[in-house]
């Protein structure tokens, strides 16, 4: 069996950025937001459930799916947003088990799994460790908002559908901080393989 690390943080607080230095490391990355778009596509299984329940208002002139007018029908409405899960994340789940089997048959000693909603959603009770990539909500928001072009209110509206941060850093094992340069980052990760005995 494989040692899982779940790793998670707030959005935008650098978990793709981390994702890639374990990548780096030659750790596996299960990517978890990639297993959800990817379950929207035309064709895939959930396309058609998030069609029936919002009909073509949410499609672009392609047919497909489009991901921004989804997320902000996600973001405006609690009760939307359990509906969309609930039928995205087990699914999700399932597609991270059959990747775990399938990694740990080629003997892979340590894998990540990228859980924006690691807590949010039990997934880190499957996990043997749980890594928060932390960074202050100021940082957050200029990053969410220089990357997606998107302004502060929305920006502060995505975060607060989340479980704060303060919650998470207490229930996570591990915490590695993300406010400041790359490199600095890059450096904690390394003392942080070390804490956790990998390589
Ligand atoms: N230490 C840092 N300093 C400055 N910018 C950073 C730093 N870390 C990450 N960024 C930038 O912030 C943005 C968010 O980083 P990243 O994509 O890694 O976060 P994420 O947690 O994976 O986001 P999401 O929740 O959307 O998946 C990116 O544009 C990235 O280049
Ligand atoms: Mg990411």
């Amino acid at each position: 069996m494989a040692k899982i690390i779940g790793l998670t943080g707030g959005i935008a607080t650098g978990k793709s950025t981390v994702s890639k230095m374990f990548k780096e490391r030659e750790i596996p990355v299960i990517d978890t937001d990639k297993i959800a778009k990817s379950l929207l596509n035309k064709g895939s299984e959930g396309y058609q459930e998030i069609l029936s329940l919002f009909g073509e208002e949410v499609l672009s002139t392609d047919g497909e799916i489009n991901r921004n007018k989804l997320a902000s029908k996600l973001f405006s409405d609690p009760k939307v947003r359990q509906t969309i899960n609930g039928i995205l994340h087990p699914k999700v789940k399932e597609i991270v088990k059959r990747e775990i089997t399938r990694l740990e048959s080629y003997g892979t000693e340590v894998i990540v799994v990228d859980v924006p909603l690691l807590f949010e959603t039990d997934f880190h009770k499957t996990c043997d460790y749980t890594l928060l990539v932390y960074a202050r909500q100021k940082d957050q928001v200029a990053r969410l908002v220089e990357r997606d072009q998107i302004d502060e209110a929305y920006a502060l509206k995505k975060i607060k559908s989340q479980l704060p941060m303060s919650q998470k850093k207490q229930l996570a094992d591990f915490v590695i901080d993300n406010s400041k340069s790359i490199l600095e980052t890059r450096k904690a990760f390394d003392r942080l393989l070390e804490r956790m005995e990998i390589k």
